[in-house]
């Protein structure tokens, strides 16, 4: 039996968790359920990351104190996994006396080792908020392409990376002062120490995706620099020791949340583990973290080095998932498609979810896209369709005619056999997370199922006079197939799982127990064990989602822009389902327009077109979404609401020059307007 201790990525604690997120905690869950039914001892954990500029700005505009900012959002994050199923035995958090101590030693130790140096930083400071400012918070006009509006690492109309300090006209995005150049020491983490080290250790056997390891490859020839893991007061996050009003850089004290998590689930409910067992040098349990491929940087660098630096073990290997698009575009929730974990578990079945993914993901470094259209069409086809479809078939007459019992016989051993053999396969696709390969073969043996099942017609055989036993027996045949597919999709499907144990009443649903052909087995009353999808609660969790005045999401960026990122990555970015500044609010130029004509588009059965006169020189051509409540001749004459400035949107039909504002209800659609007396032109605020 292997000893395994599991993480996932730990949520930062400023906001929900929504479908991006649950592609790699239901990765990591089936993966962990999947190696338990086979019997080894998993240990999986996680916590809330809740450190960091961020988060103390967030509590701040909350109201709140950051460790109450932190419970709150750890209580809901606790809700919402427990909602998708993922069985974690532990969930902590990064902001515990554990984590602290355990930061603190790693720290120390690096500095005895020589790791650690000491050196002045000048960087921009906001005289108001009497802070230093990371690249995020600062916005200036970038000193290329003079591009206005720009952040402080990057511009992202040419392209061109810089210093914050070297920005045109900076400004603080916090308050709005005019920052000033301040000088103060951080503490580095020695990396380049570590260069030769991490070269072979990114290169052992299963230590990441061989793609990965070629992406650092680039990152060891560009060459490896120190690392800043320190931040000046006020932060929130653990003080450094021997350095007053000197915090650690939350990224250093995260993955060390992973230990802490791991160290506070011993003793609080395990007393029987032992940290070392896992976490000395030489341990012989594996250690696994799966992680989205936006921070591989700090994962396969400056974690391992810090591990190592410490005299730890270093992670066995780190199983790394890509991004998840919604309906092939990034979500947006302008489109209803940036769906947080609640609004799902509000319309739908979790596994479904589950399912879908599960369906999808490989051990591929690749991004998943997750398509309403065929997520309503696959779990339809596959689980109602095909699996939950056996039971229902032969329960009934096991319940109704054989005294729940199944037959005293298998008459189909060889057919049972083969699909109890199958599960060697199934299960080392579940190990090398080949989760799609599972799902394909489990589909396949369920089309053979539903294929003896037509075949031998138990429900015309129960027509015939004579033909009870047979229909005793196929229908045991059926029940058995329908049990080792169970088996099979637990991982994956654990509350389904959980129903077809019950009704199958058996005391273990591991992978082994399915060798034990079910013969003269007593089982419970069938219960329906799976709705279908319905198209319309699909339908209004995405308008539940939608958030009418967001702008329209940008495209996925390209692979290149991502990994950049992964590399300059300073501050957690405040989430984008998270409420704005006054400041940005203030960006937005509404304005009042009077509808000067409206017609229908030829090809559209959404929108309608409408020349608009908002108060200049020229009408404003803008396409509209309303076509479902509204007629054209409604329109004319009408006063509405216009976001002005919003970047012109290339459409197959023309080009719209701004949004009419709306709201939706899910059953219709409702212009918003003025009241009497406004006239067009006139600023909205
Ligand atoms: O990127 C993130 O969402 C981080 N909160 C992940 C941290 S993982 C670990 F290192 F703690
Ligand atoms: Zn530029």
């Amino acid at each position: 039996m292997r000893k395994i201790l599991v993480t996932n990525a730990l949520p930062y604690a400023n906001g929900p968790i929504h479908m991006g997120h649950l592609l790699g905690y239901i990765q990591a869950d089936i993966w962990v359920r999947a190696m338990r039914a086979m019997g080894h001892d998993v240990t999986y954990v996680c916590a809330d990351d809740a450190h960091g500029t961020a988060i103390m700005l967030r509590a701040e505009a909350n109201g709140i104190s950051p460790e109450a900012q932190i419970a709150n959002v750890q209580k809901e994050h606790e809700r919402d996994f427990a909602g998708f199923g993922i069985s974690f035995d532990h969930y902590d958090s990064t902001h515990s006396d554990t984590n602290k101590a355990r930061s603190q030693e790693i720290y120390v130790k690096n500095r005895e080792a020589g790791n650690i140096a000491i050196r002045p930083v000048s960087q921009l400071f906001d005289p108001e908020k009497k802070m230093f400012l990371s690249d995020r918070f600062i916005k200036g006009t970038c000193p290329k392409c003079k591009a206005e509006d720009q952040y402080g690492d990057s511009c992202e109309v040419c392209g061109t990376t810089y210093n914050a300090t070297e920005l045109l006209n900076p400004r603080s995005t916090l308050s709005g002062a005019t920052p000033v150049e301040k000088s103060s020491d951080h503490y580095f983490f020695k990396l380049p120490n570590f260069a030769e080290y991490l070269q072979k250790w990114t290169r052992d056997q299963g230590r990441l995706p061989v793609s990965i390891a070629n992406k650092l490859d680039e990152w060891f020839e560009a060459g490896l620099a120190d690392w800043d893991i320190s931040r000046d007061a006020p932060y929130f996050g653990f003080e450094i020791p021997d350095a007053p009003n000197k915090y650690f850089y939350v990224w250093v004290d995260a993955p060390i949340g992973y230990m802490a998590s791991f160290e506070n689930y011993i003793k609080t409910k395990r007393p029987d583990l032992n940290f070392d067992d896992y976490w000395k040098k030489d341990s012989q349990n594996e250690v696994y973290h799966f992680i989205g491929k936006d921070i591989v940087y700090f994962h396969a660098l400056f974690w391992p080095a810090m591990l190592e630096g410490a005299n730890y073990r270093t992670p066995t290997g780190l199983f790394v998932n890509g991004f998840l698009t919604v309906n092939g575009q990034k979500m947006s929730k302008s489109r209803g498609t940036f769906i947080k974990a609640e609004t799902y578990l509000e319309h739908l079945n979790p596994e479904y979810l589950r399912y879908y993914f599960a369906s999808k993901l490989s051990d591929k470094v690749e991004d998943s896209d997750l398509n309403l259209d065929d997520f309503i069409q696959k779990v339809n086809s596959d689980l109602v369709g095909k699996v939950v479809n056996i039971a229902s078939r032969c329960a009934k007459f096991i319940n109704k005619d054989f005294d729940n019992t199944l037959s005293a016989q298998c008459t189909e051993s060889e057919l049972v056999q083969s699909f109890i053999d199958a599960g060697d396969s199934i299960a080392k696709a579940y190990e090398d997370r080949e989760f799609s390969a599972a799902i394909r073969e489990i589909m396949a043996l369920a089309d053979r199922a539903n294929q003896y099942i037509d075949e031998k017609k138990p429900w015309a055989l129960a027509k015939q006079e004579g033909q009870a036993q047979q229909v005793h027996e196929v229908c045991s045949v059926g029940i058995n197939l329908f049990r080792q597919l169970a088996v099979y999709l637990a991982p994956v499907l654990p509350s389904l799982a959980t129903e077809v144990q019950a009704f199958l009443q058996l005391d273990s649903f591991d992978f082994a127990s399915r060798k034990t052909i079910l013969v003269n087995h007593a089982i419970a009353q069938f219960q329906p064990l799976m709705q279908r999808v319905d198209a319309k609660a699909v339908a209004a969790m995405v308008d539940a989602s939608k958030d009418s005045l967001a702008a329209p999401a940008a495209p996925v960026k390209a692979e290149k822009k991502k990994e950049k990122v992964a590399q300059t990555k300073a501050e957690p970015k405040i989430g984008e389902a998270d409420i704005i500044g006054i400041e940005d609010f203030m960006k937005i130029d509404i304005r009042v327009a009077k509808v000067l004509d409206a017609a229908t588009v030829e090809g559209s059965d959404k929108l309608l077109q409408l020349t608009l006169d908002a108060g200049e020189a020229e009408p404003r051509n803008v396409f509209s979404g309303i076509r479902s409540s509204y007629a054209p001749e409604d329109l004319k004459g009408k006063l509405v609401v216009l976001v002005a400035n919003l970047a012109p949107r290339k459409m197959r039909f023309g080009v719209s020059n701004g949004m009419v504002m709306a709201a939706g209800n899910g059953e219709g659609v409702f212009i918003v307007s003025p009241d009497s007396g406004a006239k067009p032109g006139d600023k909205v605020s």
